[in-house]
């Protein structure tokens, strides 16, 4: 099938790429022709694992091209997915205009029947709010063609998103129109496993189906990092209590590790979006607002921890740091918690010594070079000369280092670990002081 993919970014390439090796032929188009340049040398401007290797061998087998031209795109595929981004505004809204731009230039220069996929994360009302676009745009020229809009949100996860897109748990389609359905069903077939995955339902459940999916979460995890707050508080061990209620099937072991708060493009983001779309509605979302309210919290815990143990004052102190991703397996640090931790410290005079395994180059990118950050090669080199360790990253790599090498290269034998990746018992017999989430220190 001939696919067309708008917005080049995360969501966009995955779509696009996945598609393209599953035998359908995709242009994908993206306004900024730096990056349309990068692509079409083969190369992907963020750390996703196999994917640069998927855009490199259907771009060279000529099922995947990149281009600045709308026009090509519009008249290339039967689909045309937008996948472009939707940073959120000032009042946590989610800001639309470059998905209705991208309606409007398909409004612009379609001239057959066209489906037109919403692939980016999109509040509730979006759907018609595209609709209207393209129809405006229609009518600007002066003609009439048919066009449906169907909303198919992403469930990808940073890090695993080639499995999830080929290998979904389920494929959401938001449409009032049985033909449009079958149409998307047809498009998904080679991802549509085992039993059947697709699950039909009008635009408006489907768009709220991705906050609902992200929204619940999001309030998992805050509710986690809630209870170990209060485990720590009573002398509880978070750890046990984790394992001791995910046995409850109803329960269940995912999303309930309790940590320094979560980050990422997509938890911040849609949870504030949702309680906007809420209040908007004339409901105020109290528990969203509180799961948001506790992460901000929790994303302060490490900093308040390692102030208290320097008795308020961190002036001259040094802090190795590991892991500044916002979650391993990416370079991605947008709302990462490593960056209220090291721009707290910084703002008390403390200087970092960071390492993590890919995203290095992503925190120059965003700090520059500055007096008291150093970007070290490797986990023990962040720790030599610091005084103590904080961890907010759980790398695999983290998670046996050599504690006799590390008491040497510390100043104090002193860790802070915002992902309780060690065993408390064992640290302190190591002779650490050992500071993690939920549980005694
Ligand atoms: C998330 C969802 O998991 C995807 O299903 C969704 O498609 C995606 O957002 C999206 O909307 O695009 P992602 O942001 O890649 O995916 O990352 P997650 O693996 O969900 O992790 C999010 C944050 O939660 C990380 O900071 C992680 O450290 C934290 N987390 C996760 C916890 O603190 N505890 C947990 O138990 C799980």
């Amino acid at each position: 099938m001939d696919i067309t993919v708008f917005g080049s970014g995360y969501v966009g390439l995955v779509t696009a790429a996945c598609f393209a090796d599953a035998g359908n032929t995709v242009v994908c188009v993206d306004v900024d022709a730096r990056r349309v340049e990068t692509l079409s040398r083969g190369e992907v401007p963020f750390y996703e694992p196999g994917l640069d290797q998927m855009v490199r061998a259907n771009f060279q087998q000529g099922r995947l091209r990149f281009t600045t031209d709308a026009a090509e795109g519009v008249s290339h595929g039967l689909f045309q997915f937008i996948a472009v981004g939707t940073p959120p505004g000032e009042d946590g809204s989610a800001d639309l205009k470059y998905v209705l731009q991208v309606a409007d230039t398909i409004g612009s220069l379609v001239t057959d029947y066209r489906v037109v996929v919403t692939k980016s994360t999109v509040p509730v009302g979006t759907a018609d709010k595209v609709r209207e676009a393209l129809l405006a745009a229609l009518q600007r020229r002066g003609e009439s063609v048919e066009i449906d809009v169907v909303s198919n949100p992403e469930f990808l996860k940073e890090g695993a998103a080639i499995s999830d897109f080929t290998k979904p748990d389920r494929i959401v389609i938001g449409t009032d129109n049985p033909r449009t359905a079958e149409l998307m069903r047809a498009l998904y077939a080679p991802f549509n496993h085992n039993h059947d995955r697709i699950v039909v339902m009008d635009v408006r459940s489907s768009e709220l189906t991705k906050y609902a999916a992200n929204a619940m979460l999001a309030t998992r995890i805050s509710f986690m990092n809630e209870l170990a707050n209060v485990a720590e508080k009573v002398g509880a061990d978070i750890e046990k209590v984790r394992i001791g209620i995910g046995s409850d099937p109803r329960i269940g072991y995912h999303f309930i590790y309790p940590g320094c708060g979560y980050g990422g493009s997509c938890f911040p983001k849609d949870v504030k979006a949702l309680v906007h779309t809420a209040s908007e509605s004339g409901h105020a979302a109290a528990l969203l607002a509180a799961v948001e309210d506790v992460n901000q919290r929790q994303k302060r815990v490490l900093f308040e921890n390692i102030r208290k143990h320097f008795g308020g004052d961190l002036k001259g102190r040094t802090v190795a740091l590991w892991g500044l991703a916002f979650k391993p397996n990416t370079d991605d640090m947008r709302e990462a918690s490593s960056r209220v931790l090291m721009e707290a410290l910084w703002e008390s005079g403390a200087s970092v010594r960071a390492f993590d395994p890919v995203a290095m180059h992503e925190t120059r990118k965003i700090y520059g070079e500055r007096a008291d950050l150093a970007l070290c090669d490797n986990a023990e080199a962040a720790c030599e000369g610091a005084d103590v360790l904080a961890i907010v990253t759980e790398w695999k790599q983290f998670r046996s280092p050599n504690f006799e090498r590390l008491k040497k290269l510390l100043k104090q034998p002193t860790i802070f670990d915002g992902r309780n990746l060690y065993d408390p018992q064992l640290l302190r017999r190591q002779g650490f002081a050992y500071y993690s989430i939920g549980r005694a220190p």
